[in-house]
């Protein structure tokens, strides 16, 4: 199926006035038309710098892109102007954002704020098609319309999550990132959020991305899952290839075996050993060589080959060169 978002070997650091941080070293993934994607890994993998990116939204003088590409359909995202910068952010691609208050702005009334996203995407809409249809978009994600004129202070988290959900869908976007969309809130409205946005991505018939840590939430939400570590993806491929648990980046491995299996008798969670690359100081070769029971010196001097295990399931990891005995 056609590619809605490409990302191709993208590199992107962050100046600071003590360091360089690699942020995305070599980044690639694609998006199909339609498709969930869950995208996981641990903090600071580089997560939610992709999807700043993905938008051009990287902070100003401190983010930088180095290299490497991302198109849009035909559109060269890091090539483009402004203008078409303004016109595909929320009409054809919207982001919710980690926290949802950074995505509102607390003086302003939650109507008027998703209003906003159609005076700017829909300058001709006449203002009474506007309010019928910020009313629509505010039922789908059950709020009464009747709450359009409070202040988002007036809102529980879970409702201020529901606000942020109506503006990134109310331009129905082809591709929606969702940055950890759930993670503030309690369990039961994680569901009924996570609930509410398949349904209206399969209403509006969107891609979209998933980032979570929660390998769970991927399972019952996504079709396909990219593993993302040290600013790389390492392994990449359909629901049922991944959790199939049979081949495996050493870092898929370790994920797995930190979430309990009720069907297991084992004692304890096996934490990853150790920590995460220092994206100050990259290693040469492999990021997750330091914590990896299969390492050897080959790891060590180059970053490994993606290796295509079985159509459309990747992995970032010599044990699976061809000849390799895998794990
Ligand atoms: N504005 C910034 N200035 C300097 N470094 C940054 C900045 N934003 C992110 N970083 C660094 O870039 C790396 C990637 O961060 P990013 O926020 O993309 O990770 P993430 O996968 O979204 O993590 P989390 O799961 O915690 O949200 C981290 O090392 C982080 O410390
Ligand atoms: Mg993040």
């Amino acid at each position: 199926m056609e590619n809605l978002l490409e990302i191709k070997d993208l590199n992107v650091i962050y100046k600071t006035d003590e360091a360089i941080v690699h942020a995305l070293n070599g980044f690639t993934l694609s998006v199909k038309k339609g498709e969930t994607l869950g995208l996981v890994g641990e903090t600071g993998a580089g997560k939610t710098t992709m999807c700043l990116s993905t938008l051009r939204l990287l902070p100003d003088q401190v983010g930088e892109v180095v290299s490497g590409s991302i198109k849009y359909r035909n559109i060269d995202i890091l090539k483009a102007s402004k203008k078409e910068m303004l016109k595909l952010r929320g009409a054809e691609i919207s982001m919710i954002f980690q926290d949802p208050m950074s995505g509102l702005n607390p003086v302003m009334r939650v109507g008027d704020q998703i209003k906003e996203v159609l005076n700017l995407h829909f300058p001709d809409m006449s203002p009474k098609d506007k309010d019928a249809r910020v009313d629509e978009v505010l039922t789908l994600v059950g709020i009464t319309p009747e709450r359009k004129d409070q202040f988002p202070h007036q809102f529980s988290g879970g409702m201020k999550q529901r606000v942020v959900i109506a503006m990134a869908l109310v331009a129905e976007p082809k591709l929606l990132l969702a940055d950890e969309p759930t993670t503030a809130l309690d369990v039961t409205i994680q569901a009924q959020i996570l609930a509410l946005m398949r349904e209206l991505k399969e209403k509006f018939d969107s891609a979209m991305v998933l980032v979570t840590h929660d390998l769970g939430i991927v399972a019952e939400f996504c079709e396909s899952v990219a593993v993302a570590y040290a600013g790389e993806i390492v392994e990449s491929g359909t629901i049922e290839q991944v959790f199939a648990r049979d081949k495996n980046h050493p870092y898929t491995k370790g994920l797995f075996n930190c979430i309990p299996d009720l069907t297991s008798t084992a004692p304890r969670l096996t934490p990853i050993p150790g920590y995460m690359a220092n994206p100050r100081d990259l290693p040469k070769g492999c990021k997750f060589a330091n914590r990896c029971a299969h390492c050897t010196e080959k790891c060590m001097a180059a970053v490994p080959e993606m290796q295509e295990v079985a159509p459309g399931h990747f992995i970032k990891c010599n044990l699976f060169e061809k000849g390799a005995s895998g794990q």
